[in-house]
């Protein structure tokens, strides 16, 4: 199959509503398949192996990725930065080539953008976004599905408060929840601003599913009447030099009961992981309000979603 013809994940922007909602219900549909002990009884990509190259480090991505390999049968390859020629002795061009010719997939996660283009311009085989400088398409994933699960399908007016960085998990977690109904408020320090291209994309998306994004720099009118609150760490992988800047911009933008208190009746808490305190507070991290740990458990159901999609259904998606 040519190249050309492949569909990659790169970022929930490049799908459209109906694939990322497919998306979604599959990683629901699976895991109620798996809670209620059974399984999918073909295993559709045995003797298949997906490769997993991952230039940064990562707990749930590699778990949950391996584990969606497993469930179709596949074997997972991790192939971490120490392990292969790749940045030392070999181009990502060689790389790449090689790779795809004795592989299924290549779940990829590495530090530029422009790494996860050209593995997709010279793979053979599907390449999944593992997390790069600027998306996190299986956090979003994840993300909707705990949203769902959570308000029951009762996602019109709700609002999603993201208080934080303008990073790759919220770049990827606007457009998701946009796409899904979801009104979004950010909030990120001043001089800490949305890339132009996802304000594009979400005035986009917010025109065609009627859901409005709102953009401060005041933690509190983003926190007001919010039925989700959200963050991320301050210092993404990668930007470990600028630490101390970037933690003296975040002042303030703690998540805390008293931001908490703004909030809409029995809000929720949500984080991707890992998490650090300077940006949410023990008691709302560990407290009642906090999903997030149902939340990385659905990391697992966003992996086997994305593997039926764009590896089984080879981009054909259940809609
Ligand atoms: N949320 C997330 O991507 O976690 P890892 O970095 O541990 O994979
Ligand atoms: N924004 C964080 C997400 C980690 C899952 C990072 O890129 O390090």
């Amino acid at each position: 199959e040519p190249a050309s013809s492949l569909r990659h994940l790169v970022s929930i922007s490049h799908l459209s509503t109906p694939e990322f909602k497919s998306l979604v219900n599959r990683a629901e549909y699976h895991k109620k398949l798996i809670k209620s002990g059974e399984q999918i009884t073909s295993q559709p990509l045995q003797g298949k192996t997906i490769a997993l190259l991952f230039t940064k480090r990562s707990t749930r991505t590699r778990v949950s990725t391996e584990g969606a390999a497993v469930y179709f049968g596949a074997h997972p390859m991790f192939l971490g930065k120490d392990d292969i020629q790749l940045g030392v002795n070999e181009s990502l061009h060689d790389t790449t080539k090689i790779i795809s010719s004795m592989t299924s997939c290549i779940f990829a996660r590495v530090n530029q953008h422009s790494d996860i283009q050209e593995l997709c311009k010279y793979s053979s085989v599907p390449i999944v976004n593992a997390l790069c400088d600027t998306y996190h398409p299986l956090q979003a994933i994840c993300d909707l599905l705990t949203i769902k699960e959570t308000f029951h399908d009762n996602l019109e007016n709700l609002k999603l408060a993201w208080i934080g960085d303008a990073n790759n998990v919220i770049n990827d977690l606007s457009i998701a929840a946009l796409r899904m109904g979801i009104n979004v408020a950010i909030a990120t320090p001043q001089g800490v601003e949305i890339a132009d291209h996802i304000r594009a994309k979400a005035a986009e998306v917010s025109k065609e599913t009627g859901a409005k994004i709102e953009l401060t720099h005041d933690p509190k009118v983003a926190a007001t009447g919010a039925n989700i609150l959200v963050t991320d760490t301050f210092v993404s992988m990668g930007e470990e030099s600028q630490k101390a800047e970037k933690l003296a911009k975040f002042k303030g933008f703690q998540i805390n009961s008293e931001l908490g208190a703004l909030a809409a009746p029995n809000w929720k808490f949500m984080h991707c992981l890992p998490r650090h305190k300077e940006e949410v507070s023990d008691d709302v991290f560990y407290g009642d309000h906090s999903i997030v740990f149902p939340e990385g458990e659905n990391r697992l159901y966003a992996a086997i979603a994305t593997v039926e999609a764009f590896v089984v259904n080879k981009g054909k998606f259940v809609i």
